[in-house]
């Protein structure tokens, strides 16, 4: 076989699907509820504070692990929220983004082998970390309607080879937010394996109706065996900034770093320094940005109610996963195509989000970190999607 081929581990995954609908959106001259990202302006305080960073010439690498400033916000907003003291200089590292702390952080820990436990429906960059970073995955379903786990199904998939699980608190797609049960159920299974969790909560802000979020950190025994991973890019709204990070037990911290050091040498200068002004906007913000993210997630899920999905009613984080059997496609792929290229919206088939593409056939995923009139525009344009128009189609 010609060696003017991809590798054997990038054959394993595809293109993200998110990115492909957002493509194909473009094309189409969409309204994207595809992709997570808000068409609204970030935080002017923010923004002018990372223009001022590049003003005062804040222009060259920061520290590999990340500028002292932005590794102190991030301490120290976590230890006030939670109560568990951390160490900027031994816990935390500046990646880009939360997509970047999560391959640094798989690729440091894990060795080929080694098993990783993955909840599904799951964030579609953990399967492809873990082929990255040579793991097997081992997958337990969240089951509907409340998309809780069985826990004697996640214990069948811990052993003396599970070397991590990764949780997703808030939840992309489901909106779920992990329960102090839930994550106790976890942290036991990880002491008596020996294992560490990996804990995406860039969404850890983003919560609704008086649900709180926990991190598994600080459940009893787990603070030194947890990574704990955020960004700026869903509290402020800056995805494109790429700044995120981990934080750390100590002994992990130093693999942790080297990796990330090769991946990328380190995260925009400017934008760390404008990270410390994002965390240190005041309680206020925060309540505001939780309410007025309900209100749109009340506003899109009357929208697509109306025009005969069935919603899971998210909990947490800006997405809402919509059952789609009514409209007797066979195929989530097929009706998001068809959503995107005949009505103009675009969504996530809820295949992307499994191990098994059958378990995510009737599922599609709408984003609603948009602004009123993107939701309205997206109401207007769905009024084409009849049920009995959907049925002609297929
Ligand atoms: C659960 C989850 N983790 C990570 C990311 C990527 O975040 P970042 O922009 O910080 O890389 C996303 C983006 O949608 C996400 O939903």
């Amino acid at each position: 076989m010609s060696k003017l081929s991809g590798s054997k581990k990038a054959a394993q995954f595809t293109e993200s699907v998110i990115r492909e609908m957002t493509r194909l959106n473009t094309f189409h001259g969409g309204v994207n509820l595809a992709q997570g990202f808000p068409d609204f302006p970030a935080p002017l305080d923010v923004k002018e504070a990372a223009c001022a960073a590049i003003r005062a010439d804040v222009n060259q690498y920061a520290v590999t692990w990340g500028a002292p400033p932005l590794r102190e916000a991030v301490a120290r907003q976590f230890t006030q929220r939670f109560g568990v003291p951390i160490v900027p200089d031994e816990q935390v590292t500046i990646c880009c983004g939360s997509t970047e702390a999560m391959i640094a952080t798989m690729m440091a820990i894990v060795d080929p082998g080694d098993e990783v436990v993955v909840f599904e429906p799951f964030y579609e960059n953990y399967g492809p970390d873990a082929i990255l970073s040579g793991a097997t995955p081992r997958y337990v379903t969240l089951h509907e309607p409340d998309w809780t786990f069985d826990p004697d199904e996640l214990a069948a998939a811990f052993n003396e080879k599970t070397k991590a699980v990764i949780i997703n608190t808030p939840n992309n797609p489901t909106g779920k937010v992990f329960t102090r049960e839930e994550l106790e159920a976890i942290a036991v299974l990880c002491r008596k394996w020996d294992a560490i969790a990996i804990s995406d909560e860039i969404y850890e802000h983003i919560i609704y109706d008086g649900h709180q979020h926990i991190p598994i950190a600080t459940i009893d025994g787990m603070s030194d065996r947890t990574v704990t991973i955020n960004s700026l890019s869903k509290a402020y709204g800056v995805t494109g900034w790429r700044v995120g990070w981990t934080i750390s037990p100590p002994s992990l911290t130093v693999a942790i770093r080297k990796v990330h050091d090769f991946l990328t040498v380190g995260a925009a200068a400017p934008l760390q320094e404008a990270g410390v002004v994002a965390l240190g906007l005041p309680d206020t913000y925060y309540t505001k940005m939780a309410s007025d993210y309900q209100r749109r997630r009340d506003t899109l899920m009357a929208i697509l109610e109306q025009h005969h999905f069935r919603c899971f009613t998210p909990r947490g984080a800006y997405y809402i996963m919509a059952d789609i059997s009514q409209f007797a496609f066979s195929d989530d792929v097929a009706f998001a195509r068809y959503l995107v290229k005949d009505v103009g919206v675009a969504a996530v088939p809820g295949s992307s989000f499994y191990k098994d593409p059958a378990k995510g056939r009737t599922k599609l995923r709408f984003c609603f970190c948009k602004r009123d009139e993107t939701l309205e525009e997206a109401d207007r344009r769905l009024a084409k999607l009849m049920l009995p128009a959907a049925e002609r189609v297929h």
